[in-house]
């Protein structure tokens, strides 16, 4: 793909200089050249993704048009695709497309039955379909069904759901699982737009990542448009028993009937973050931005699929404590949604943008105690990873070839990315950047980009205008090597002022627990006070905390979870019932993987996570099975 060109003469800028009165002869041009940078590193090709079989510099794929039919007994869905192809290369007639645990059972080019095959299966990536088309033929429909093993569909019994007596579906596409419940060009630098019919059973209602009616008949079928060009991985389908409510004149939420108005309450303020985010970085360009929240199986905290995030309902705490979440997810619209990473090695660009913008979103709704407490958990949350991860892993653009994307989720895209722009931020002044962000939202609408066009677009504009605050050695330095930089952005909250002196105060003996003045600390202080906990702890000191603020009974997931891992760390056994219900009622893996990780450090932990584990297996979301099933079976 063109990139592997740009990205050469990218190089060539920044070896240049980039910017005027400063000398970077000495500083490695080729981002592969790094001596931070593994030697295997070197010939990375910027913008080839390594995690797709597909050929769209060929022929690429511009519109899906699914006819699905969802069937709960079978656990399958079945149906035709027929993809609008548009040749890049003249006379090229091959079509490659992902698949992943596929049955295919017909292939037609405008109608004629046309040869395929079906390559071998990689472990992660899948196999290719390969298509040959006849000269001048421009649509082909594949007719299919899934696997109930499928890696992108997760299939809820009733039991599973809240209301407990319907059966539920959604799917979660990214990074690389589209595929397996689509043949496509599963590629985040290939976009589409789409239409689909979706048969369900009569009483369910199907809402996917496009234009949804909620006042649509619930008959059974379900038509969707998805007029805006989007990269599969929003592709997404969700079926059950639904209801919408409306939170302001663009937001709504679906949600099973008996969390819709406890939903409708948490997410009340998504409206005014749709403002503020518009006022400030340019248009929202998707028309209506809806939440759906999912059963509690959900196995990330958000998925940005367009017009309809996707949202775990450990979320909705009553106090709105975990809303930035939703700040999320909408932050995606911009980034991630109108500009995407055109490879996973450029996922920094979706999520650290989506991270810095969330921290501004917040600021603008909820002010800067806030802000300024979600920043300094933000940075705690990205030195622990640091400390944890090689190397190799600490750097924004990674090497992912050869690698499962799944395996290599962690902060450092996310924090190290938003920290990245907060010093540019800094550097430049808030107006400026904000300026910046928005024209790039602009100039990039509905593109997929790599690192290396990101860069060249930064050198044409900020490294520019603002040369003297600016260096493009330092920016090499954010985006190629490991570690945080020296002297980046710090975080401070006052509001954490009082919570380290309770901590000392109570570590030191000076005052029993119960004697804290806690009463009006927030969830953010909460979680402050015991994610820096030293890592070892008395059981009478876990039984004073835990007698004190009834911690093992929180109802707040995150507080839950940061107890929880404390007590199992030092095995506080009034704790391990909570664990095992915590386990097994959530399957969000950011929550449960440390918890598995934790208990599985001990044998008689392990013996805890394997029970835990054996009973919720069955619900899990094979995503999160596959996460933990390595250390804790
Ligand atoms: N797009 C991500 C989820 C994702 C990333 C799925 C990479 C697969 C591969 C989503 O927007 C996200 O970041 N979710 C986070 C939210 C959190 C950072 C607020 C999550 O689920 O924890
Ligand atoms: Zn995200």
């Amino acid at each position: 793909m063109k990139s592997a060109i740009l990205a050469t003469t990218i190089s060539a800028i920044f070896a240049l200089g980039g910017c005027a009165g400063q000398s970077h002869s000495s500083q490695p041009s080729q981002p592969g050249s790094s001596k931070a940078l593994s030697n295997t590193a070197v010939n990375i090709e910027a913008g080839k993704d390594y995690h797709s079989f597909s050929n769209p510099e060929q022929i690429s794929v511009t519109h899906l048009a699914l006819d699905l039919d969802v069937n709960f007994d079978k656990k399958i869905i079945s149906g035709d695709v027929e993809l609008s192809v548009k040749r890049m290369q003249e006379g090229n007639n091959t079509l490659i497309l992902d698949t992943r645990d596929l049955t295919i059972k017909a292939v037609t080019a405008n109608g004629m039955p046309v040869p395929y095959s079906l390559g071998k299966a990689d472990s992660f990536l899948g196999a290719p379909l390969t298509i040959t088309i006849p000269e001048g033929a421009n649509k082909v429909t594949v007719s299919y069904h899934t696997s109930p093993q499928a890696s992108g569909v997760q299939w809820l019994t009733p039991a599973q759901t809240a209301g407990k007596q319907h059966p539920f579906l959604f799917t979660q596409s990214q990074a690389i699982h589209a595929r397996s419940f689509i043949p496509v060009q599963d590629s985040p630098q290939v976009r589409v737009t789409y239409s689909a019919t979706v048969h369900t059973p009569k009483e369910l209602l199907a809402v996917m990542s496009a234009s949804n009616d909620p006042e649509t008949a619930r008959d059974g079928v379900y038509e969707f448009n998805m007029p805006q060009a989007i990269p599969a991985y929003l592709i997404a389908l969700a079926v059950g028993d639904l209801q919408f409510k409306p939170m302001g004149k663009r937001t709504g939420v679906y949600a099973e009937p008996a969390l819709l108005d406890a939903a409708a309450d948490e997410f009340a303020d998504t409206e005014s973050m749709l403002e503020v985010t518009e006022k400030t970085y340019g248009p929202y360009r998707w028309d209506r931005y809806d939440l759906l929240i999912l059963p509690p199986s959900f196995p990330f905290g958000g998925m940005e699929n367009p017009r309809l995030s996707f949202i775990t309902p450990t979320v909705i705490a009553g106090d709105k404590s975990l809303v930035s979440l939703i700040a999320h997810e909408l932050a995606h619209s911009w980034s991630g949604n109108t500009v995407t990473n055109a490879t996973w090695r450029d996922l920094w660009l979706n999520e650290g943008f989506t991270t810095y913008l969330t921290y501004r979103i917040m600021q603008m709704v909820y002010g800067d105690d806030r802000y300024n407490m979600e920043a300094v958990l933000g940075r705690q949350d990205l030195q622990a990873d640091i400390e944890s991860l090689p190397l190799e892993d600490q750097i924004l653009a990674i090497d992912l070839r050869g690698r499962d994307p799944d395996a290599v989720f962690s902060n450092i895209p996310y924090e190290k990315g938003a920290l990245f722009l907060r010093e540019l931020e800094q550097k430049v002044g808030r107006e400026n950047f904000d300026k910046f962000l928005l024209n790039y939202f602009e100039h990039f609408a509905f593109q997929s980009i790599t690192t290396d066009q990101f860069m060249a677009y930064l050198n044409a504009t900020l490294l520019t205008d603002y040369a003297d605050a600016l260096s493009a050695e330092r920016i090499h330095q954010w985006i190629f090597e490991p570690g945080i930089p020296k002297g980046a952005p710090a975080a401070h909250s006052n509001a954490f002022k009082i919570v380290d002196e309770a901590r000392n105060q109570w570590l030191n003996g000076e005052i029993h627990a119960k004697n804290i003045d806690a009463d009006d600390w927030v969830v953010h202080q909460w979680l402050y006070f015991l994610n820096n906990m030293p890592d070892s702890l008395t059981q009478q000191q876990l039984t004073e905390l835990d007698a004190a603020f009834d911690l093992t009974q929180s109802k707040n997931n995150e507080i839950a979870h940061s107890w929880l891992l404390m007590a199992v760390e030092n095995w506080y056994e009034p704790a391990l019932p909570r664990v095992h219900s915590y386990l097994v009622s959530i399957g969000r893996n950011k929550l449960v993987k440390p918890i598995y990780k934790a208990l599985s450090q001990t044998p008689k932990g392990k013996i805890l996570a394997q029970k835990a584990f054996a009973e919720a297996k069955p619900g899990y979301h094979p995503l999160t099975v596959k996460a933990n099933e390595g250390f804790v079976e």
